[in-house]
């Protein structure tokens, strides 16, 4: 590792901000019908300002059947009923704002729910309407049109197309419920443009794009090339990725076409025109880092998930890897990172690094490392409780993936193990998560008491505690832009990670045995340190300074 500096220039608040992500679902329930809510959320912004975050990303909330817990939306300028009104989300901006805490909301451009109007219309219009043209209808192949137009797969695991009674077929890279727009018919643009309007006046702070690199689709629409041997997958699943260094570049006719990038600017000058440095971020799977800095150019969207830190492996080697390569990628185009370790989609980190107490203490000391970095950092919530991911009984799940997959030879757990309403308080379900005796939508594991909120608050060792602390301490000695800089000879051996970012040092070590600390005070440490304070055990992080 050579020691290097990485130059970081701007000031937006959107730059260096701590981002929470919300799952609406699951996050608090104010009515008691055991699904999370607006006015939940409302009641709970407290909590996050004390945290300490700048920021909350909403999961949608919009209309939606719910067939993909809302990433179905049947009407994108509404709330569902199941979540609250317009006014529920009024009251919700007005009191993040005046508690000083930005709102994100999440937008779904790559497809609608099926029973979003204009899919309505189009079934009712048929094959060679303008009402069609506004997805993917296409005929089939073969005798009678009774194969799919092409090869193509489900992320959610099956074919990408269904077909419909008068004989024609849409595509679908999700949920056969989640017909895909057609992009190439301007009516679509438009929409969103009216869309991005609507929830611009009503003051959000910015919008995280779903599926950002999907829009478009060759436009031939014509085969997957598979390589003989390999099985062929309809999407990034998460879980399975390897670093995108590592992973094999595959024929993907279906993401990352270049036409996406015009959307993205005509969406940078309607934000231009709002006052507040309004933001986007991107949700896109792309096979390089480079792939992934374009749609962060200048003229494009302010920032792009970088997973390659939740993908990488427990290793000093890996993460700083990661740091260098993700520098390296935004450089050229003046953007700043933007880090993540957890969000609705992937295993808990707790749980991807093992589980139990060496999970924990991981998760921990990569979380404190992480915020440590310039750029953004995205958190999902329950990750400062320590939550692992959730074993969810087969009967009980709900996810899409799951539901398409069971019965097949390749099952998918699916994601709901992720996706448990979160404990606040007491000994027994739903703890607090909302004032009813039931189990919410998901059912919550026995023994989660010891992790609720109100359990860590009283406990200075716990992990709500130790997020606070981290928080805290990166607001007030890392508030904006900086530097970090890998630093190479620190003679504390290869398993240790060491960083420096303005008057601190980073440690993270990620061996089993113990390296005695340099000179200076600590700042924040993810665990308990030892030696009088003058070792870091393995599995830990440290800022010194
Ligand atoms: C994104 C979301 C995921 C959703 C999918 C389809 O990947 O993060 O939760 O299922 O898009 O909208």
């Amino acid at each position: 590792m050579s020691a290097m500096a990485l130059e970081q220039t701007h000031v937006e608040w959107w730059r260096h901000a701590v981002i929470y992500q919300v799952y609406p679902r699951s996050f608090a329930d104010a009515d008691g019908d055991g699904v999370g809510d607006l006015a939940g959320i409302t009641s709970r912004l407290p909590y996050l300002r004390d945290l300490g975050v700048d920021a909350v990303w909403i999961s949608p909330f919009y209309r939606s059947p719910q067939k993909d817990h809302g990433y179905d939306v049947s009407d994108y300028c509404d709330i569902d009923p199941l979540f609250g009104t317009l006014e529920d989300a009024d009251t919700l901006l007005a009191t993040a704002h005046d508690l000083g805490i930005k709102v994100v909301v999440d937008l779904v451009p790559n497809h609608s729910s099926d029973q979003h109007a204009w899919f309505q219309e189009a079934l009712a219009a048929g094959p060679g309407s303008p009402e069609r043209a506004r997805y993917l209808f296409r005929d089939g192949r073969g005798e009678d049109g009774a194969e799919p137009p092409n090869n193509w797969l489900s992320v959610f695991g099956g074919s990408a197309w269904d077909r419909v009674p008068d004989g024609q077929w849409y595509l679908h890279l999700f949920d056969s419920s989640q017909p895909d727009f057609d992009w190439r018919n301007p009516e679509v643009g438009d929409m969103f443009e009216e869309v991005l309007r609507f929830w611009l006046d009503r003051g959000v702070d910015g919008f995280r794009v779903d599926v950002a690199h999907g829009l478009f689709k060759e436009e031939s629409l014509r085969d997957q090339v598979v390589p003989e041997g390999e099985r062929q997958r309809g999407g990034a699943d998460v879980n399975e990725q390897k670093s995108m260094v590592e992973r094999t570049h595959r024929d993907e006719p279906m993401w990352d076409q270049p036409e996406v990038h015009e959307v993205y600017r005509r969406w940078h000058k309607v934000l231009e025109e709002y006052d507040g440095d309004r933001m986007t971020v991107a949700e896109a799977w792309t096979q390089t880092p480079e792939s992934m800095a374009r749609f962060v150019r200048d003229d494009e969207m302010s920032q792009s998930f970088n997973f390659t830190w939740l993908l990488a492996s427990w290793s000093a080697t890996a993460f700083a890897d990661v740091i260098t390569s993700t520098f390296e990628a935004l450089q050229d185009v003046h953007a700043d990172p933007t880090w993540v370790l957890s969000n609705h989609d992937v295993v808990r980190h707790v749980t991807r690094y093992g589980g139990g107490a060496q999970g924990l203490a991981r998760a921990r000391a990569a979380t404190l490392t992480m915020l440590a970095l310039p750029g953004s950092a995205y958190l999902y919530q329950g990750e400062e409780l320590g939550l692992e991911q959730v074993d969810v009984p087969e009967d009980d799940r709900t996810d899409p993936t799951w539901l398409r997959t069971r019965d097949t030879d390749a099952p998918e757990i699916g994601r709901d193990g992720c996706r448990v309403p979160i404990p606040w308080s007491g000994s027994e379900p739903p703890y607090g998560f909302g004032p009813g005796t039931g189990q919410p939508w998901l059912p919550q594991p026995a023994g989660w008491g010891s992790l609720s909120v109100e359990a860590q608050e009283a406990d200075p060792a716990s992990t709500l505690a130790f997020y606070r602390r981290a928080l805290a301490a990166r607001r007030t000695l890392l508030g904006g832009p900086g530097t970090v800089e890998i630093l190479g000879d620190h003679g504390l051996g290869e398993d240790v990670l060491a960083l420096r970012r303005g008057d601190l040092t980073v440690l993270l070590n990620c061996g089993s045995s113990p390296v005695p600390l340099p000179e200076g005070e600590v700042v924040v440490a993810s665990g308990e340190l030892g030696a009088g304070d003058r070792e870091l055990p393995g599995d830990t992080a440290v800022w010194l300074r």
